[in-house]
């Protein structure tokens, strides 16, 4: 098979982690016997410096072009870096923004799981974490406040600021259709999350949600408020399998469930369209304090470009075959300094890179 893929480095320690994850993939398509054509592609702060903006329209047309995208990720420190005293539009946040818009990525996937090799670096008590987790969370990512209509403006003497949170029906039948989809082949339990005692866009949304239930008897759906599901998350993990919810709320609740696996350097994250498509990024940031010290865990990489052989082209086999050797790598007590515990053996970001390309 050849596999065409747009591969975006980005900042911070993007490029390191972006570099293992291709060594990976590049051992799995020898392996397999597949082809795997990369182009680079700039964005964020990387593209400001060459191009003035954080994505251009060529980017995006090399990205469309392709079958799926790798990234690394985006963004400097917000206090010191030259990136920060442009205006919004031209930060590198806003060529992330843009790109999900872009290329449709409505679906955005991240699971948080509790690996037992590394249960001791989840900071719940133990009477919890004993339980396990292993959650998806399904955020809406094209929709809502991040896309809504934005102004500030002057009134009586002061400024307002007024942000839009709009959703339509439509937008929040296609997300939840393919969180019920993947409940299905999951722990069949959906938990929609929403604000309804308050919102008119969270009662639009369960009840959309209600109305694509009914298409899957086989998934139980409860419904749970924003602020319980915040309490749950740290109190009872493991009654989650698959949380649907929108923009906003998905953006602040996977940062809390990737806090409480203890791990963030080993979460992957896949943004899908209604095709194939997918962009597939570790669920954490850039790290620029560590950047260019061959430091940074890659496993969240590695672990993203599998989802990408997953869900973009249905190669099962490769995919887990990149999972089995993280664990194996992780049984074999190698760690990288975010997730080192005593008695481990601590190794670099090339060095992660080279243990799991040798377990493929
Ligand atoms: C994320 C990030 C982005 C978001 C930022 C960088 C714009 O926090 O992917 O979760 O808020 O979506
Ligand atoms: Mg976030």
């Amino acid at each position: 098979m050849i596999l065409n893929i747009a591969s975006i480095s980005g900042d911070g320690i993007g490029p390191e982690i972006v570099r293992e994850a291709r060594k990976v993939l590049d051992k799995v398509a020898e392996k397999y016997g597949h082809d795997i054509i990369y182009k680079d592609v700039l964005m964020g702060g990387a593209s400001i410096d060459v191009h003035g903006v954080p994505l251009t329209e060529e980017a995006i047309n090399v990205c469309k072009e392709s079958d799926a995208v790798l990234m690394g990720s985006i963004g400097g420190n917000t206090s010191t870096s030259p990136w920060y005293k442009l205006e919004p539009s031209k930060r590198p946040e806003a060529g992330l923004l843009a790109i999900r818009k872009a290329l449709n990525l409505f679906a955005n996937l991240r699971p948080a799981v509790l690996y037992p090799q590394l249960r001791g670096a989840c900071p719940l008590k133990e009477e919890i974490s004993k339980a396990g987790f292993d959650m998806l969370i399904m955020r809406e990512l094209t929709g809502g406040l991040y896309f809504g209509e934005r102004k500030t403006v002057e009134e009586n003497g002061e400024k307002k600021a007024i942000d839009t949170l709009t959703y339509t029906e439509s937008e929040i039948r296609r997300i939840a259709v393919k969180a019920f989809e993947i409940a299905r082949v999951r722990n069949k339990k959906v938990t929609s999350v929403d604000k309804a005692n308050v919102l008119d866009s969270s009662r639009l949304w369960r009840k959309i949600a209600e109305e694509v239930a009914k298409d899957y008897p086989d998934v139980t759906l409860e419904h749970m408020l924003v602020d319980n599901c915040a309490m749950q998350l740290v109190k009872d993990p493991a009654q989650f399998d698959v949380i649907l919810t929108e923009n906003m709320f998905g953006d602040i609740l996977s940062d809390e469930a990737s806090m409480v696996t203890g791990s963030i350097g080993m979460l992957a994250s896949a943004s899908m369209n209604d095709t194939k498509f997918g962009l597939y990024e570790p669920s954490h940031g850039s790290a620029p304090d560590i950047a260019g010290k061959n430091i940074a865990n890659p496993l969240a990489t590695i672990l993203s470009a599998a989802m990408m052989l997953k869900y973009s082209f249905d190669l099962h086999e490769e995919a887990k075959a990149i999972e089995d050797a993280i664990n194996k790598v992780l049984d074999e007590g190698y760690r990288t300094v975010d997730i080192m515990s005593e008695g481990m053996k601590e190794v670099s970001c090339s060095e992660m890179g080279d243990l799991v390309t040798a377990n493929i």
